[in-house]
């Protein structure tokens, strides 16, 4: 460990399992504040427990990036625990259902996948970057 996030905010989509919660504890490791940001709130809390077990700082926030108003909140909640934001892991996704051909997928598979995947990853950086 060497601190070299010490100081600084870090927001983590999806950081409550897989991938993005490797990535929040990585962050945490190095010294900084995370910001976890994802829709199932025990796996959320459990994450920052976790952090805080190694005498880390962490900040759970319950958000589905494919809702504006819940991005939005998810920014404002950085800022408000925080102080401000200094780095943005855009993490939250889903794979939707295996389908060998795009033409496979049903459509509201199609339209989920497009509203995490797609939308969700422009709403956070719509708001990451106007507020
Ligand atoms: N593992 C792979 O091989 C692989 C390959 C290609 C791409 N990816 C992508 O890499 C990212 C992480 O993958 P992973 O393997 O760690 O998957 P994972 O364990 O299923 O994690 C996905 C994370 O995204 C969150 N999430 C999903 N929908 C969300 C929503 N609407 N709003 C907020 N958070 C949401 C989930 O939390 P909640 O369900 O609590 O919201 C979860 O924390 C995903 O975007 C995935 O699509 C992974």
């Amino acid at each position: 460990m060497t601190g070299q996030f010490k100081s600084k905010v870090a927001l983590i989509t999806g950081g409550n399992s897989g991938i993005g919660q490797a990535i929040a504890l990585a962050f945490a490791k190095e010294g900084a504040k995370v910001v976890i940001a994802a829709r199932r709130v025990s796996e959320g809390k459990e994450t920052v427990a976790m952090i805080e077990e190694k005498g880390g700082e962490a900040h759970f926030v319950p958000t589905d990036v494919s809702k504006a108003a819940e991005v939005k909140a998810m920014v404002a909640a950085c800022i408000t625990e925080y102080g401000g934001l200094d780095y943005a892991v855009n993490n939250a996704g889903i794979g939707g259902t295996a389908a060998t051909l795009a033409a496979d997928y049903e459509e509201e598979v199609w339209d989920e996948v497009m509203d995490i995947n797609l939308k969700g990853m422009w709403l956070c950086m719509k708001s990451l970057l106007s507020g």
